[in-house]
């Protein structure tokens, strides 16, 4: 069974991802992992972000892996250098690429074959697995996945300018919305959620009884 999780960056989607995956014993696949993974390698190889043969190229020649929270390219765990903010602004920017699309569709198919998967993205459920048994779009309202993310970075004791990430996360998501191919949009047979108000227990309460009522 497939299980789809799409909408924008801090809505809490990846952490009720793994949590459902959990719950359901599924594998749960990050897709934006994927996409992090070139654009690191895209930066430690001085790639420019718009050569789109060579991002190509790049994406179908790394081996990944990434499911349950882990992830490797090539054998190395690089699950905290894709999270930085350099690779987060070059992930975006890689992601328009059609080649580097299509090499990563491929792969998210190939992981998923014959498996129980919760697979986590902004494509999932329109392009990559449309035929998914359940389809959900999280969304929340852009102020509130700012003041997540200023959460989330104030706990690692950075210092946060609002408004600038506030500008950033608008910025990141007008590029995944408006991109040509895969825009971020809620597939037709999505169950659109918004967590605005809704805490991490609630969301995840939320997906187990929608995934089991398969009304
Ligand atoms: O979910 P995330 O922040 O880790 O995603 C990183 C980038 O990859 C983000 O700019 C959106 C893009 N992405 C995508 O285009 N398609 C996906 N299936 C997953 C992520």
């Amino acid at each position: 069974m497939i299980v789809t999780i799409d909408g924008p960056a801090g809505t809490g989607k990846s952490t009720a991802a793994r949590r459902l995956a959990e719950q359901l014993g599924f594998a749960m696949l990050d897709t934006g992992a994927m996409y992090r993974i070139v654009a690191l390698r895209c930066l430690e190889v001085g790639i420019p972000v718009d050569d789109a043969p060579a991002l190509g190229q790049l994406a179908g020649s790394i081996e990944m892996l990434c499911f349950d929270g882990a992830a490797t390219a090539d054998g190395e765990d690089v699950g905290n250098r894709i999270r930085t903010a350099d690779v987060t602004e070059a992930a975006s920017f890689v992601a328009k690429v059609p080649a580097v699309r299509e090499a990563l569709v491929e792969r998210q198919r190939a992981a998923a074959a014959g498996r129980d998967v919760v697979t986590e993205g902004r494509d999932q459920g329109t392009v990559v697995f449309p035929d998914a048994e359940r389809k959900f779009f999280l969304t929340a309202s852009v102020e509130t996945r700012a003041r997540r993310r200023a959460a989330e970075l104030k706990g690692k004791g950075e210092t946060v300018d609002f408004d600038a990430l506030l500008a950033e996360i608008a910025a990141r998501d007008d590029r995944d919305r408006n991109r040509e191919i895969a825009p971020l949009v809620p597939a037709g047979d999505a169950i659109e959620i918004d967590t605005s108000e809704m805490t991490l227990d609630e969301v995840v309460e939320e997906l187990v009884q929608r995934v089991g009522s398969r009304e």
